[in-house]
């Protein structure tokens, strides 16, 4: 099922089929230097149904992120449901495969993210967990009109809480 689309990119629900191309991204280690290890391929087959299953129960997800002009798919990005401090937030994520870095694809799809969330569900509050030193990252979450809210221990290691509040115009 499409969710939406930018210029060069159409988000989708992710199917069992993309376990080979998501292996692409969530197993190279480069990729997954901020995560406690990359993937290995019983990893990514669990990634996608968890996220199959976090459609089903909230209604979003991380969503294969496809290349319009070739069909392929380079990455994910979507959007969570995480506990932060004992509060629910839908959580803006994205990976993207490392021969795609650099030109602006994951902010694209971020930005798509941030607007379809507002304009569907019923928050105030979008957020992007981010470990500090992931500077790639916190540039995307920047540029998505986030600022730093706060810093938090989340699963054990110290994250950014990037946010942006409904009616808060990005600053570009
Ligand atoms: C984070 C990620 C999705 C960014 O993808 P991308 O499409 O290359 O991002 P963009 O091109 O939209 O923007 C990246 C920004 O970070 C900057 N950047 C890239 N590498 C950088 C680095 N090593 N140090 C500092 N800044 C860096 C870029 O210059 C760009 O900013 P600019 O255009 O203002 O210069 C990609 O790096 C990735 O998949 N990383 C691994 C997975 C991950 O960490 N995901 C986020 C978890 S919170």
């Amino acid at each position: 099922m499409m969710i939406l689309q930018t210029p060069r990119l159409l988000l989708r629900e992710l199917t069992p089929r993309d376990a080979d191309a998501v292996a692409q991204v969530l197993s190279d280690p480069e990729t997954m230097r901020h995560y406690p290890a990359p993937y290995d391929r019983a990893g990514v087959e669990q990634w996608i149904e968890r996220n199959r299953q976090r459609y089903q129960n909230d209604g979003v997800g991380l969503w294969a992120m496809e290349l319009k002009q070739t069909e392929e798919v380079i990455g994910d990005c979507g959007i969570l449901l995480q506990q932060v401090e004992g509060e629910r937030f839908y959580e803006i994520g994205y990976h993207l495969r490392r021969d795609q870095w650099h030109q602006g694809l994951a902010t694209e799809a971020a930005i798509a993210c941030r607007d379809w969330a507002f304009a569907h569900l019923k928050t105030n509050r979008l957020i992007s967990l981010i470990r500090p030193e992931n500077l790639p990252s916190r540039r995307v979450a920047e540029r998505n009109g986030m600022t730093v809210w706060k810093e938090v221990n989340w699963r054990g290691l110290p994250h950014c809480v990037y946010s942006i509040e409904r009616g808060q115009l990005p600053v570009l």
